[in-house]
């Protein structure tokens, strides 16, 4: 169907994974703020067993592994590792400690996320970012991961989509679902600084854990464009739900591009997805290009900070449309690469089909689920995107 080569081959060291997060892969996770809101019915469905991957994370890792992908990230669980205030299991931390060791034993490169977005209960009943000692907090437990992430472990996300948490963060608690409206709320200044500093004190725990571990965070793009005449508007849209996010990452070692969609900007604000356009099953525009529009713009935020690709996919129930999607994004990459752009990664969202925040519905993954028995099956776009990470060259179709 597509040709995989002659293509561009990757930088050496290059990372080439897929990527999930505890709360969508777990199941179970009965410790979180997620599971509170999800028992209150503040979401259409719970995660409930999701895909059971916390008992069966060695299935995943195998699989990844065999299908030709050298780097897996995955989060571990704060709710699980500090279930009281102060009080850390050793078991959790044990657990996810054999989880970075069985990827290096199956020549997998583990990157760790500390934050994906849950909370533990008792965190966010003590006001969650608002508490006045909220960075502190989350610095003792990073500091306390130290058992996990020590060694072995060569790249750390301190937190994935802080400009997301900071848009929807105040909505999801106050009862509400995800706003379906176009473009993203406007994030809470207050909480924005929180994370921020949250983010600046992670980087220091774990620099003391390890300086030889390379510590960013993900943000998520929001893949703006100026419809001509809103250049202004779009830049002013842009600047608190992304660019000053990127901006924080100017002393870390890596900034993590999450790409999806893009969001069209008119004299008035984000514009409505075009009519006829296609669209994924979160609704969101199909649009792979967003993929190599992110890594030129986040670039130019950064600078000189090296660019790892932290997710990248689609949500659609025809594995055939996935290909063709993460073909073209990956054309929009090996074109940034050719351009020189430091970019030293990319992870594919997800490795499984997961839970979407709220519904099990949208499938990223490249391996199915089996709801009943959690079986795992490899689509084709799997075998198609191991083999491409396997022969450490990007496909070129442009
Ligand atoms: C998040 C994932 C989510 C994905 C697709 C990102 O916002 O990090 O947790 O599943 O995008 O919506």
């Amino acid at each position: 169907m597509f040709a995989c080569a002659p293509g561009l081959p990757l930088p050496d060291g290059f990372l080439f994974g897929a990527s999930t997060s505890a709360h969508q892969t777990e199941g179970g996770n009965t410790n979180s703020d997620w599971w509170q809101l999800e028992q209150h019915g503040a979401v259409a469905e719970p995660s409930g067993d999701a895909a059971d991957s916390y008992h069966r994370w060695p299935v995943d890792i195998d699989l990844l592994a065999e299908l030709g992908f050298t780097d897996y990230r995955f989060s571990i669980e704060w709710a699980r590792i500090e279930p009281a205030p102060g009080c850390f299991s050793r078991a959790a931390l044990a657990h996810y400690r054999r989880i970075v060791e069985y990827a290096r034993e199956r020549g997998m490169r583990p990157m760790v996320t500390l934050h994906h977005f849950t909370l533990p209960r008792w965190f966010a009943e003590r006001g969650g970012w608002s508490a006045p000692d909220a960075v502190d907090r989350f610095a003792r437990y990073v500091a306390a991961t130290a058992p996990v992430i020590a060694t072995d472990v060569e790249h750390v996300c301190t937190i994935n989509e802080p400009n997301m948490v900071a848009a929807l963060l105040p909505r999801v608690t106050a009862g509400g679902e995800r706003p379906t409206g176009t473009g993203l709320p406007l994030p809470d200044p207050g909480l924005t600084r929180t994370l921020v500093e949250a983010h600046r004190a992670a980087v220091a725990a774990v620099r003391a854990i390890s300086p030889t571990i390379r510590t960013g965070w993900s943000v998520a793009s929001q893949g703006c464009q100026a419809v001509p005449g809103a250049e202004e508007v779009t830049a002013a849209y842009r600047h608190p739900r992304e660019d000053v996010f990127l901006e924080a990452a100017r002393q870390d070692d890596w900034i993590g591009v999450q790409a999806y969609t893009r969001t069209r900007i008119g004299p008035a604000g984000p514009l409505p997805v075009p009519e006829g356009a296609e669209r994924t099953l979160t609704g969101w525009e199909c649009y792979p290009d967003a993929l190599g529009e992110a890594l030129r713009h986040t670039a130019e935020v950064v600078g000189e900070v090296p660019i790892i690709v932290t997710e990248n996919g689609i949500a659609t129930a025809d594995d055939r449309s996935r290909i063709a999607y993460t073909h073209r994004a990956l054309d929009g990459l090996a074109e940034a690469l050719a351009d020189d752009l430091d970019i030293r990664g990319y992870f594919h969202w997800s490795a499984l089909d997961t839970y979407e925040w709220g519904s099990f519905r949208p499938t990223f993954g490249l391996i199915a689920v089996e709801p009943e028995t959690f079986l795992r099956v490899p689509k084709p776009s799997a075998r198609w995107l191991g083999r491409i990470a396997r022969s450490r060259t990007l496909p070129s179709a442009r």
